[in-house]
């Protein structure tokens, strides 16, 4: 089954192996692109020989549970980018990462927050996941709002990585944001 995971708007699927153009479209918008490479696009190169394949055996490495899944419009089912829910390589199961990456036609309209939010839910409803993090550039403003939304506060500042100083506001560092399984469960107890 390649669906992982559904809102109200926004269906997540497996990528496939044939779903490279989707991913070089996406990373040749400078937009998209600023605070993660500067502007510059994705080597297609790289898209079609590491980064899809990388994705994809991701899928069995977690048994499905876990990993960088495409996200498409309910309504018209237009591809409008990608989101990730997934352990660092060798790191505990219990840790994941949110991220998310859409397209500039898909901003502002709340996908990245219904997604999210849907998503935490599933970590800590299905997956037995003890604390969602994520990392944005500290001038990433949309980014860190989405986080915000779904309950996520900074616990960290962040240096730049290695390879990112070409990023506009890079000298500023960057944020983990996190949230637990208590306060996700406090939270919610707040919402009911
Ligand atoms: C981050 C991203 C997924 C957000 O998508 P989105 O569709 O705009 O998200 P949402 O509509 O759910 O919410 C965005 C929030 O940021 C706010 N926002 C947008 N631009 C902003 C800006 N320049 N300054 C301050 N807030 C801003 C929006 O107002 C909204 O908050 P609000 O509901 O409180 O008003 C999208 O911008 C993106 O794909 N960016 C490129 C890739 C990227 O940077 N990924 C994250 C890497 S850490």
């Amino acid at each position: 089954m390649d669906t992982y995971l559904q809102t109200d708007r926004v269906t997540l699927r497996r990528f496939r192996a044939d779903d490279a153009d989707l991913l070089i479209e996406l990373d040749s918008d400078p937009e998209v692109m600023r605070y993660l490479s500067g502007g510059e696009p994705t080597a297609p190169g790289l898209v079609r020989d590491r980064i899809l394949p990388g994705l994809l055996t991701a899928y069995d490495r977690w048994a499905g549970a876990f990993g960088v899944f495409a996200a498409y419009e309910k309504a018209g089912g237009a591809f409008v980018g990608w989101f990730c829910l997934r352990p660092e390589r060798e790191g505990p199961l219990g840790e994941v990462e949110l991220g998310y990456r859409l397209r500039r036609a898909a901003w502002g309209s709340g996908y990245a927050t219904e997604m999210s939010a849907a998503l935490v839910d599933k970590a800590f409803t299905d997956l037995d996941v003890r604390v969602v993090w994520g990392a944005t550039m500290a001038l990433n403003r949309p980014s860190q709002r989405v986080m915000e939304k779904v309950g996520m506060t900074v616990t960290q500042t962040l240096p730049t990585p290695e390879g990112m100083q070409a990023v506009e506001g890079a000298e500023l560092g960057g944020y983990r944001y996190e949230i637990t399984r208590d306060q996700w469960e406090r939270q919610r107890a707040v919402r009911l």
